[in-house]
């Protein structure tokens, strides 16, 4: 005879999805994944934050939530690889199960890479405008219609398979900053669906 399933196993939600969170700058679709996981039921928590470079608004934020904090600075180490090495050790002492690049603006490592699975936040519609300046490429293109990208990370550039896109109209009077204002409002909201579903079926965990 099997044994019957108590109703607590059946309800009982897995542990939060833990996150080590990258950022180079102001930190907003951090502070989107903080704001999310406020409530003692979100199925995500974000453990710490990293930055490549002193000073960043994301850091601040994160101090602000009480979250732990790190920088590994390129410039600090002799070589590229030992930066990736660092920054790799330095993720792995949060025990993450997923590392969400949020507008860190450094291409990750093969050591990161190896040990971790990431997500990236990118804002232009992939695999149209990669690299540091998608805002900028499809303004001047004279795109009609951009966005933003959420994708796995992969050891290109922007190159990962595409988690999921949010479409946004250019404007004839638009400029960079105007528009990457607009896309940043969706690409928040797109994050925290992204990462809500990567908690919710952790079958890539296995993969
Ligand atoms: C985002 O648009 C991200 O995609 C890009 O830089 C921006 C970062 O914004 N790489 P924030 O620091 O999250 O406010």
């Amino acid at each position: 005879m099997s044994r019957a399933t108590t109703p607590d196993a059946v309800d009982a939600a897995p542990a939060p999805l833990g996150l080590v969170v990258l950022v180079s700058g102001s930190g907003s679709n951090l502070q989107a994944l903080i704001d999310a996981s406020a409530d003692e039921a979100a199925p995500f928590r974000v453990l710490a934050v990293g930055a490549d470079r002193d000073g960043t608004g994301g850091v601040e934020r994160a101090q602000r939530a009480g979250i732990a904090t790190f920088v590994a600075r390129v410039p600090d180490y002799v070589t590229r690889a030992d930066w990736d090495l660092d920054l790799e050790r330095q993720v792995a002492g949060h025990h993450p199960d997923l590392v969400v690049s949020a507008g860190f603006m450094k291409v990750l490592g093969p050591a990161v890479l190896a040990a971790h699975r990431v997500v990236n936040t990118h804002p232009a519609l992939l695999p149209s405008f990669p690299g540091a300046h998608g805002v900028r490429d499809a303004l001047a293109h004279g795109v009609r219609v951009t966005g933003c990208t959420c994708h796995w990370v992969d050891a290109g550039v922007d190159t990962g398979p595409i988690l999921d896109q949010r479409a946004v109209r250019v404007e004839d009077d638009d400029t960079v900053e105007t528009l990457h204002e607009r896309i940043k409002v969706l690409e928040r909201e797109m994050l925290v669906e992204v990462v809500t579903g990567l908690a919710a079926d952790r079958s890539w965990l296995r993969a």
